[in-house]
Formats: C-alpha cells, sequence, structure tokens
C-alpha cells in the first residue's frame, strides 16, 4: 500500500447519521454507524494526512492523531463542513445526511391527543454536498456517498450513475443497503464512480480495506505538488 502518499494533504470526512428534533425527546435519524466514515479518516491518517472527521451521533471511538468534530442535525454539520472544507484538499461526505427535517420543534414532549393518526409536516435540508461542489476552490476533489436499495445491482448502479452525473461530486460511492448490507456491518461492498457515472473502481471487504480504494481514487485526482 501506498503510505505516505497523503502527507501534506488536509482531509475532511463526515460521518455516521443526522438526527432531525421532532420534539424534546423525539428526531428522525437513520441507521448509519459511521464505521466506514471512520475507517476513511484512519486510513487517510495512515497515509499521513492531516484528517478531521465531522461525526454525527457516532458512538464510535476514533484512532490517534485525528480532529473530531461531534455534530447531531444537518444544519450543525453543515456549519462545520462550511468552516473547514475552504481548506481541505479532500472532502469526503461518507455522512448519512437527512433530506428533510421537522418544520418545527415542540418544545415539550408531543403527547397523544385521542386521534388515531397523525401528520408531521417536513421540509427539506440544504444539499450539502451540491453546495461544497459549487463553492470549491480549485483542484479540491470533493466525494459524495450513496447508500442504494434495490431489487438487483443493477438498478443500484443506475440510481448511483444518475446521481453521480447530477451531484457534480468528482467521485461517488454507491453501495448497497438494505437487509443486512451496508449500515452497522463490518464489511462493505461498493462501487466507485467518477462525475459522468463511468465506473473508476470497486471494493469489497472491511471498511478500512474499502476505504484505502477510495482514497487511491482521490489520490490520483489530487494536483502533484
Ligand atoms: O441524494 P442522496 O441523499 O442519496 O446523496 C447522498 C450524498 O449526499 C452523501 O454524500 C451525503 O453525505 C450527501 N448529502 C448532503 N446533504 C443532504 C443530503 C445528502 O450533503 N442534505
Amino acid at each position: 500500500r501506498p503510505w505516505g502518499d497523503l502527507v501534506g494533504r488536509t482531509v475532511v470526512v463526515t460521518a455516521g447519521g443526522t438526527r432531525e428534533p421532532i420534539d424534546a425527546v423525539r428526531y428522525l435519524g437513520n441507521r448509519s454507524s459511521g464505521m466506514q466514515g471512520f475507517a476513511l479518516a484512519e486510513a487517510a491518517r495512515e497515509r499521513g494526512a492531516e484528517v478531521t472527521v465531522i461525526a454525527a451521533n457516532v458512538t464510535l471511538p476514533l484512532g490517534e492523531g485525528i480532529a473530531r468534530v461531534d455534530v447531531s442535525t444537518a444544519d450543525e454539520l453543515s456549519r462545520a463542513v462550511e468552516s473547514l472544507a475552504p481548506t481541505a484538499d479532500a472532502v469526503v461526505m461518507a455522512a448519512a445526511v437527512a433530506d428533510y427535517r421537522p418544520q418545527s420543534v415542540a418544545a415539550s414532549k408531543l403527547k397523544k391527543d385521542g386521534s388515531a393518526g397523525m401528520t408531521l409536516e417536513l421540509v427539506q435540508t440544504p444539499d450539502i454536498l451540491a453546495g461544497l461542489v459549487a463553492a470549491r476552490p480549485p483542484s479540491q476533489v470533493v466525494v459524495g456517498f450513496a447508500a442504494e436499495t434495490g431489487d438487483d445491482a443493477g438498478s443500484v448502479l443506475q440510481h448511483g450513475a444518475a446521481k453521480a452525473r447530477r451531484k457534480g461530486a468528482d467521485l461517488l460511492v454507491v453501495n448497497e443497503v438494505g437487509g443486512g448490507r451496508g449500515f452497522g456491518t463490518a464489511d462493505n461492498t461498493v462501487t466507485i464512480l467518477d462525475s459522468t457515472g463511468a465506473r473508476v473502481g470497486e471494493a469489497t471487504g472491511s471498511k478500512l480495506g474499502v476505504a484505502h480504494a477510495v482514497l487511491d481514487r482521490i489520490v490520483e485526482r489530487l494536483p502533484s505538488e
């Protein structure tokens, strides 16, 4: 492995999953554990990068020598990205960010009111990755993740390729989730796409191994110093 090929580079990784409060005790969340994001951070550190992780609700420990910023909501994650991304050589958006949040947050615990159902009004959260792509400094490498569910690998990849073209990130790491795959498991299987949707890599195995495969693709896109 090309240890040391990220010396002198600054890498920001988002990890985990955001939580959007509904009331004083409840939230809308997702099953992202933060394992793949933390593996990316640790792999980048092993290769010599200066790494900061923006961790959304991750309970895992992080290896030594990695800076950590803990956040909870999409809004907090967005602000942390905005402050750290401008000086980064690469930004990896591995966090599962909520696409919608409750329109208002009740200050106390919502009570049952006797009706059989209830409706929660949601509003869209800003797409942080899109903002990054729009605002990035020249030569910064921006990487998105796409967790897709699908009946077959083909549909997962079709969705991934469309998303890669739409999002405009340099790389999109597509992984199939659901049915015991992806979230919270030790191993992962991913396909790496470029901004045109073309397949530029794939990896299967430990999340650390997958992380190095993603970093290989990042390294070859960084400008030589
Ligand atoms: O469109 P989708 O949510 O599947 O895209 C996933 C990618 O976009 C991930 O890299 C995720 O971190 C990022 N994302 C974001 N802001 C959002 C939603 C997703 O940056 N509000």
